[in-house]
């Protein structure tokens, strides 16, 4: 069966549904799917809009082309913020993604290539996590001279727990799929021709089930893992600080013009 578009006049991402599962997919391919502005603003309205969808009982989040999920949020716009605008930037990753997480039907992401910053956020916001054999996941903020202000300091650490976040967030190792397999970052690894397939087959069986069950299934296993929004302030508290630092903006700028030379 053919997946239907949803036409919403979207610019960055596709929405589409097959049976009840609808799928989002990233669609900046020639930016690794970089979430921009935008990006974040068609986001929150597929999620209100799948959310009140009677008709679907599953999302499917996947990236647009073979090389990434998302690279994370747009450096373009990163390089810009100021101190009031950072703060906005954070808060308003923190709500898309926290809606995303408190949808009351699952959410699979479907993890190829990269996943790196906001892009891994917006992964540890799904209920699943499936990934091809090419994917690489990892925070490379602390790099640059700051954190993930996308609630990434908050889910990783519920998700791998604490020692193997610091490994990530602290440090900015980039793992593997196979190695963020063992540790738990994602449940499942296949060749990336069979990643949507995969996807599909585990929406499929999630479609199958009483959604009034898993709706509720979701609610009491997150209750168990909601993040505070205490932690979610500090983390936009800290994200806007250290984004402001002189020293910050050097490095991010660095980064970008080096990556330019290439
Ligand atoms: N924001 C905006 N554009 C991005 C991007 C981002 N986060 N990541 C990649 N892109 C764009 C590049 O600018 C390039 O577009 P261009 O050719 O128009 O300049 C395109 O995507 C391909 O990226 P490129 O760097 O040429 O690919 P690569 O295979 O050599 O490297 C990465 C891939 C992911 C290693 C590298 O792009 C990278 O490090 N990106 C940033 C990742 C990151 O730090 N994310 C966290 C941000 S908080």
């Amino acid at each position: 069966m053919r997946r239907i578009t949803m036409s919403r006049g979207y610019r960055t991402i596709k929405l589409n549904q097959k049976q009840h599962t609808a799928w989002i997919t990233l669609d900046r391919p020639d930016k690794l799917n970089a979430i921009n502005e935008i990006m974040l603003e068609e986001l929150s309205d597929a999620i209100d809009s799948l959310e009140k969808g009677a008709n679907v009982r599953c999302v499917v989040i996947v990236g647009a082309g073979e090389w990434a999920f998302s690279a994370g949020a747009d450096f373009t716009e990163l390089r810009k913020l100021t101190p009031e605008i950072a703060k906005e930037f954070s808060v308003k990753g923190q709500q898309v993604f926290s809606k995303l997480k408190d949808m009351s039907k699952p959410v699979v992401a479907a993890i190829g290539g990269y996943a790196l910053g906001g892009g891994l956020e917006l992964a540890l916001a799904c209920d699943f996590r499936v990934a091809a054999d090419n994917a690489e996941l990892g925070c490379p903020e602390i790099k640059m001279g700051f954190i993930p202000a996308w609630g990434g300091t908050q889910r990783l650490p519920l998700i791998v727990g604490v020692a193997e976040a610091k490994r990530l967030i602290l440090l900015g190792e980039r793992v593997q799929a196979d190695e963020a397999c063992k540790m738990g970052l994602v449940d499942k690894v296949v060749p990336l021709k069979e990643l949507e397939a995969e996807a599909e087959a585990l929406a499929q069986r999630l479609c199958e089930l009483q959604p009034a069950a898993l709706k509720y299934a979701k609610l009491v296993v997150d209750s168990v893992t909601k993040v505070s929004s205490d932690g979610l302030r500090k983390e936009t508290e800290s994200f806007v600080q250290l984004i402001s630092a002189k020293e910050t903006k050097e490095k991010i700028d660095a980064f970008w013009s080096q990556r330019n030379k290439k």
